[in-house]
């Protein structure tokens, strides 16, 4: 399963995934992409099923709803990516009350994750992933302002946090999961950077930017792609890993440098602990049975 998967990133991590046979589920917003998504990979996949699930990050209802559906539906999944996300958008807060940049890219992705844990840890050897970026190194989040916007707000800022948090999230869940003996490996990964559509929303300079120059000057969303696939896809390395592009923004992926914010186990604990408080959520691994 794979949100975001109409655009960008997302779009080429399902495509890998339906090329190789799996059966991929596409978590996605708009219907109408949705269906378009599909009908895209459908071509692509002789083997495996596409299905798409209705999933607005924008909501915790959405997701929890997403969840319910994704429970009716499948027994058990193998890999779940968290992909989908917004970047420098203008201030905006989301229904539940949060700074809509982390609701879409941390807090509901996370609710998402735990809700799918029990899913997750039906299969042999399940995977989650979330994913996060080079610019994490600039947030000094606080966890106890973890679902306020920057005051004053500064998009770069509260991007910069909400992927710092998925970070230090992915890699204190990932920890968790050991101590329970769970089956599950929890990594995270970054794309370096690519063009996508990706800070194209917002009316800020950056956004104009962004739109205008980004799709001439930075790598292809396959390129960028790359090092998603090989955490997701791959066990090529163990759960608590940071996957990157060799470079700082491009390069064969390789094992990335956490800053020692976000490496910091307190600050996961707090960080992970503050987020499970905001969505109202516990977070319950079940034992290894074999
Ligand atoms: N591109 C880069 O340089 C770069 C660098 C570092 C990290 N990343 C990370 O990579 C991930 C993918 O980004 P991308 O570059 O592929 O961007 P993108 O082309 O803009 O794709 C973003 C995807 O997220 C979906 N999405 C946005 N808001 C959503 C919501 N409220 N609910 C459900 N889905 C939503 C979009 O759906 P719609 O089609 O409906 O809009 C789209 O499928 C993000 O987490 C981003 O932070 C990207």
């Amino acid at each position: 399963m794979i949100t975001g998967a109409t655009s960008g990133l997302g779009q080429q991590l399902a495509s890998l995934a339906a090329l190789r046979g799996a059966d991929v589920i596409v978590a996605v917003r708009s219907p109408e992409r949705a269906e378009r998504t599909r009908l895209m990979l459908e071509d692509l996949a002789p083997r495996g099923t596409i299905s798409t699930v209705h999933l607005d990050l924008t909501s915790f209802d959405s997701v929890q709803a997403a969840l319910a559906e994704i429970h009716e539906r499948w027994d058990s999944l193998d890999v779940v990516v968290n992909n989908a996300g917004v970047m420098a958008i203008d201030e905006a807060l989301g229904p539940d009350g949060f700074d809509l940049t982390m609701t879409v890219n941390h807090l509901s992705a996370t609710l998402l994750s735990v809700g799918v844990i029990d899913l997750l840890e039906r299969s042999s050897a399940p995977r989650l992933t979330f994913t996060s970026s080079v610019v994490h190194w600039l947030s000094r989040l606080r966890p106890g302002l973890l679902g306020e916007a920057p005051s004053p707000y500064r998009r770069w800022v509260a991007y910069a946090r909400s992927k710092e948090a998925n970070l230090a999230t992915a890699l204190e869940l990932d920890r968790r999961a050991r101590d329970a003996n769970s089956p599950l490996t929890i990594l995270c990964a970054h794309p370096g950077v690519a063009a996508t559509h990706l800070g194209h929303e917002g009316h800020g300079l950056s956004n104009l930017v962004m739109r205008s120059l980004g799709p001439h000057l930075l790598p292809t969303a396959q390129q960028g792609a790359a090092s998603l696939a090989e955490a997701a896809f791959t066990d090529s390395y163990p759960g608590g890993s940071f996957v990157g592009p060799s470079g700082l923004f491009a390069g064969s992926p390789h094992r990335a440098r956490v800053s020692a914010y976000a490496a910091d186990p307190r600050h996961g604990r707090e960080v992970l602990d503050r987020t499970l408080a905001l969505i109202d959520a516990q977070l319950v691994f079940n034992l290894r049975t074999s």
